[in-house]
């Protein structure tokens, strides 16, 4: 018997129209953008990969919150509702709100880092990476090895290698490391996932040492399947058991809530100290808003509240991880070299296997995402040389291992019919790869640059 399948679980309510556009027009529009994808209008996308944050679509429940949100400056209803949801799903008594992933970022930053200082962490996130050089300290790449290896299988790529880790706070010592920053999942790895033992294992050097552990747990929830699917001893238990067990490892997280919570803005600093909850107090008055707004409506923190009570279901995480490797594996079946294993919240495609006639130099992931727009109107997004931006001390590029496209999904937006879609235009594009050609960067921001960098095509 073939096996039986399963469907989305849930059903459409409103939609969104969406128009294909024609190839000439499409030219246009990435001439236009500069060959970056983040500077094209979503006008003029078909399918839009570009990034699973802040894109998902809400459930009627949360579009119902909306209309619940209280809206007074202090104290609002609103926020009582997010911090008991955060409380009982993640288990963090206290909850400080930002306006997305990098205000929660930031405050950890000012709180926590001094120039001089070190943040060893599961590779580095661009925006995370910033936070911590804009105060003065140093990421250190604790990953495991084969996570730069985009063909390594291996279940959890994402785990932090202790002997690194080790070697790091023998040779700088525990007093100048504020904290270890461990990624749930590993989003330029390829979403890839860590082990509960790892988290464990974590935690138990950095008690040795007197360290804090401080997690991203952005995809935290994807991370938790993968603990279910992989790991003995998990797969009796359910999706929200597992995700509390993770986060009981960790000191405090930041949080993008524009990712697991389902919410299209939103996110927030949870920790387990009373002195850290007082600084970031005194610090989001600052920078965000109130305490018990942080720079969010109150309609939004009524959605983020909703969502994080929906992201723990079973069948909705199993859904999401399912669809992701639908696309994924019609990707490997074509011999097309992509991130393995397939990840949490999107395929990637590795540039330096599809086009080994482009030099890094001539950003190849920048180039295949520009033909893929022009291809078929998918919009994806290069995590390669562009996004590693350079080094603060030596003015050159990083030259990342991982070239890499992310095709990312957003939660609850798309069906499988527009994954098939996907997949045909990147085996199109890979049956004609050596037409694609360098690029050239002509313009270049100082920070983060991948967002608003311009280039033209190399003839
Ligand atoms: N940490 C991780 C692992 C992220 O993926 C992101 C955002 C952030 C922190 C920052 O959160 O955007 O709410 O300020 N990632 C998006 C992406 C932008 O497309 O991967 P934010």
């Amino acid at each position: 018997m073939e096996q039986r399948p399963v469907a989305e679980p849930y059903r459409i309510k409103a939609v969104e129209m969406v128009r294909m556009t024609t190839r000439e027009e499409r030219e246009a529009a990435i001439r236009e953008a500069g060959y970056n994808t983040f500077l094209l209008r979503s006008e003029d996308v078909y399918i839009d990969l570009l990034t699973d944050s802040g894109t998902s679509a809400m459930s009627d429940r949360q579009w119902a919150a909306l209309q619940m949100g209280d809206e007074a400056y202090a104290g609002a209803r609103s926020w009582f509702r997010l911090e008991k949801a955060v409380q009982e799903v993640y288990g963090f008594p206290y909850v400080v709100p930002t306006h997305q992933g990098r205000g929660a970022e930031h405050l950890i930053s000012r709180i926590l880092i001094r120039p001089g200082t070190y943040i060893p962490g599961n590779m580095y996130f661009t925006t995370t990476r910033a936070h911590i050089e804009l105060q003065g300290g140093t990421f250190v790449d604790v990953i495991r090895d084969e996570a730069h290896d985009p063909a390594a299988e291996v279940p959890f790529k994402g785990d932090i290698d202790l002997r690194k880790l080790e070697e790091l706070i023998g040779r700088v010592g525990p007093g100048r490391i504020p904290y270890i920053n461990v990624a749930l999942t590993v989003n330029m790895a390829g979403g890839q996932p860590v082990s509960m033992q790892n988290l464990r294992e974590v935690r138990r050097i950095a008690d040795k040492y007197g360290i804090r552990v401080w997690f991203d747990a952005t995809r935290a929830v994807e991370n938790a399947y993968f603990i279910q699917e992989r790991e003995p001893g998990y797969q009796d238990r359910s999706i929200r058991e597992i995700f509390r067990e993770m986060m009981s490892y960790a000191d405090g997280i930041t949080m993008s809530g524009k990712k697991d919570c389902l919410v299209n803005i939103g996110g927030f600093l949870a920790m387990r100290d009373p002195e850290i909850l007082q600084k970031a107090r005194e610090l989001v008055v600052v920078w965000e808003g109130m305490p018990t707004y942080g720079g969010l409506a109150g309609r939004d923190l009524e959605a983020m509240a909703q969502g994080i009570y929906e992201m723990v279901e079973d069948d909705w995480v199993a859904w999401r991880i399912r669809q992701v490797r639908y696309l994924g594996e019609q990707l490997l079946a074509a011999g097309i070299p992509i991130v393995r294993p397939i990840g949490g919240h999107a395929v990637f495609l590795d540039a330096k296997a599809f086009l080994p006639h482009i030099p890094q130099d001539h950003f190849p992931a920048q180039a295949l995402a520009a033909a893929l727009y022009v291809d078929s109107g998918v919009r994806a997004m290069e995590r390669g040389i562009v996004s590693a931006g350079r080094d603060p001390q030596t003015g050159d590029h990083r030259r990342p291992k991982l070239e890499l496209v992310r095709l990312t999904i957003p939660r609850r937006v798309y069906t499988d019919r527009h994954m098939d879609v996907v997949a045909y235009s990147v085996k199109h594009l890979y049956a004609h790869r050596d037409q694609i050609k360098g690029l050239r960067m002509v313009y270049e921001p100082p920070t983060l640059r991948f967002f608003t960098a311009r280039f033209e095509p190399l003839e």
